[in-house]
């Protein structure tokens, strides 16, 4: 599987039961600290990994430093904070490359391995799934909230505990279930963007419950002034053609279920039962955001409803 289509992953078949997995994303700092940053950009390179099933193995470190403008120091936390995320995940370093350049960049190009029939696509949803989305909504509002001193320090510290957690967990508990039909990790096109990808050109629909997703406080008020990410935009402009919006759902959710993740939760497609025993397992595990948004149906056929 490779570029044809959008899902997360690379995937390789080297054997009957071995396949590799193959991922890389790096980009500019989102917070001020440098060893924070390495951390939110591991957890995020990381994720894809994840979000089809696998088990990263190894990385190489991808850098793009201004020398001449910042602290080598700069750098060197960037890079511990990184190697802290890989060592969490039992991810080993084997190299990287670094090139000069006016902008600090920061990631990873990560090799992984899966059983090759153990591969979960983002498509696959089936009518009578019920969705799961593992972690809150809203970091890049906060961010750019952030960028314009509105967010308080406690909201930012939630939001970047969140970009730095790994999906890690959510995916280990994911893989013990057999019926998973499909899975994403909610990053840059946000949730509908990512929903819209796993139904698009299929037989099936959505229907998400606004009031069931999990969002960080005060992130109504924050798109009621009007203070949003510019892909937020860019996102709804693309996809809001596949979206229905129903009469009793506020209008700023719908700008939140857009909003573009760092680092965003897992978004997994699987039968009812198994769907509300997993989330109970994931907030017995620490995860206590996790949470059943929606499920899949046969009406509207590609289209996402939103009650
Ligand atoms: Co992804
Ligand atoms: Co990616």
């Amino acid at each position: 599987m490779g570029i044809e289509n959008t899902d997360d992953a690379g995937v390789y078949k080297l054997r009957d039961d071995l396949a590799i997995i193959q991922t890389l994303d790096f980009f500019t700092p989102i917070v001020d600290d440098p060893f924070t940053f390495g951390q939110i950009a591991v957890a995020n390179s990381l994720s894809d990994v994840y979000a089809m099933g696998g088990k990263p193995l190894t990385a190489m470190n991808i850098i793009c430093f201004p020398i001449n403008k910042m602290d080598i120091s700069i750098l060197r936390e960037v890079l511990l904070g990184g190697l802290d995320k890989m060592r969490e995940a039992g991810v080993l370093l084997v190299g990287g490359h670094s090139v000069e350049d006016d902008e600090l960049k920061y990631g990873l190009s990560v090799t992984g391995t899966i059983h090759p029939d153990r591969v979960l696509l983002n498509r696959g949803a089936r009518a009578g799934d019920a969705l799961v989305l593992t972690k809150p909504l809203g970091t890049g509002i906060i961010n750019t909230a952030l960028k314009g001193n509105m967010a308080g320090d406690d909201l930012v510290a939630q939001s970047i505990r969140c970009m730095a957690e790994l999906n890690k967990k959510a995916a280990d508990l994911m893989i013990e279930y057999s019926n998973i039909h499909a899975c994403t990790d909610v990053t840059g096109f946000g949730l509908l963007g990512h929903a819209s990808e796993m139904i698009e050109g299929t037989d099936v629909g959505m229907v998400i419950h606004s009031s069931s997703v999990p969002v960080f406080h005060e992130i109504q008020a924050f798109v009621e002034m009007g203070i949003m990410p510019g892909g937020l935009n860019r996102n709804r402009k693309f996809r809001m053609d596949m979206i229905e919006v129903g009469p009793d759902c506020p209008e700023w959710i719908v700008d939140v279920l857009f909003d573009p993740q760092t680092s965003g939760g897992l978004l997994i497609s699987l039968p009812l039962k198994e769907a509300e025993d997993l989330v109970k397992r994931m907030h017995d595990d620490g995860l206590e955001k996790a949470s059943i948004i929606g499920e899949v149906v046969t009406k509207p056929k590609g289209k996402i409803l939103i009650l």
